[in-house]
């Protein structure tokens, strides 16, 4: 799939499946504009992409749990391209753990700050650049703890919140936005391994995910796939 200078976002890019999102779109043309908390760990990461190319990258930083960064990221981004084709609302802070109590007052905040207000934040404020692309989507990395009735995941209760909110945003947006051609396309994984056999017994791979993503934002326009969702094929952890 040729993605040849496509303009793509991605946040929480400098490990694990943001990283492999932000290295696959450059791998295909795309000109990537990556963000981190850790503004070092995304010029490492963009520097490792423009040593192997085809496509470009560039470093930001944005912690999506500050307004502020929120904020000062897409005033960047709008210094460095007039448009933005692919937005990738991918980082989150996960939180484990079936007890409510269990986890301090200041990371809940932080889970529900990052993963609820921060992606809305971003989404609103790239929304300009988006609407001035010929070709503009919104990719939401959510989970299937975002799902109503979901059950399976050992993830704490605010993982669960956040994702909620996560899935309400994609899911008005979704429909408010078609009418200006603008495809939110949000993805609802079980747990997933970065690593592991492509096979029918062995869990989910990053690499699988960020492959229907590609295939999603490849698609020509007449084709909007609202979302992904995911049988589990592994079982669920005992007790869940
Ligand atoms: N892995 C799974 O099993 C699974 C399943 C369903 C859905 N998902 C979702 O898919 C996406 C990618 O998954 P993953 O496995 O790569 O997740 P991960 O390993 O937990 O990584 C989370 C990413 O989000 C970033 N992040 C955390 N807090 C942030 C903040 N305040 N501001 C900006 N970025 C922040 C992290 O950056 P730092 O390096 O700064 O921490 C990291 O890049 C996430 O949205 C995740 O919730 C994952």
């Amino acid at each position: 799939m040729n993605l040849d200078g496509l303009r793509v976002a991605v946040t929480g890019a400098a490990r694990d499946t943001g990283r492999l999102l932000a290295e696959s779109f450059a791998q295909r043309g795309a000109r990537v504009f990556l963000s981190a908390r850790d503004l070092s760990a995304a010029e490492r990461v963009a520097d490792a992409i423009n040593q192997w190319g085809p496509g470009r990258a560039e470093a930001f930083s944005c912690d999506l749990a500050v307004p502020d960064s929120v904020r000062a990221f897409a005033t960047a981004l709008a210094g460095r391209t007039d448009h933005l084709d692919v937005l990738v609302n991918n980082g989150a802070p996960y939180v484990h753990g079936d007890d409510l109590g269990e986890v301090s007052d200041d990371e809940i905040g932080g889970v529900i700050a990052a993963g609820g207000t921060g992606t809305v934040l971003v989404t609103k404020h790239l929304l300009p650049l988006l609407r001035a692309s010929a070709r503009p989507d919104i990719v939401n990395m959510i989970s299937a703890c975002g799902e109503v009735g979901h059950r399976r995941s050992g993830a704490h209760p605010a993982f669960y919140a956040a994702k909620h909110a996560h899935a309400g945003l994609a899911e008005i947006l979704s429909y408010r936005l078609r009418p200006a051609g603008i495809r939110v396309i949000s993805l609802f994984p079980p747990d997933f391994v970065q690593q592991g056999a492509r096979q029918a017994d062995h869990d989910l791979t990053a690499r699988s995910v960020v492959d229907c993503v590609l295939f999603a934002v490849g698609q020509p326009r007449d084709c909007f796939i609202r979302e992904f969702h995911f049988e589990q094929v592994r079982p669920p952890s005992p007790g869940l």
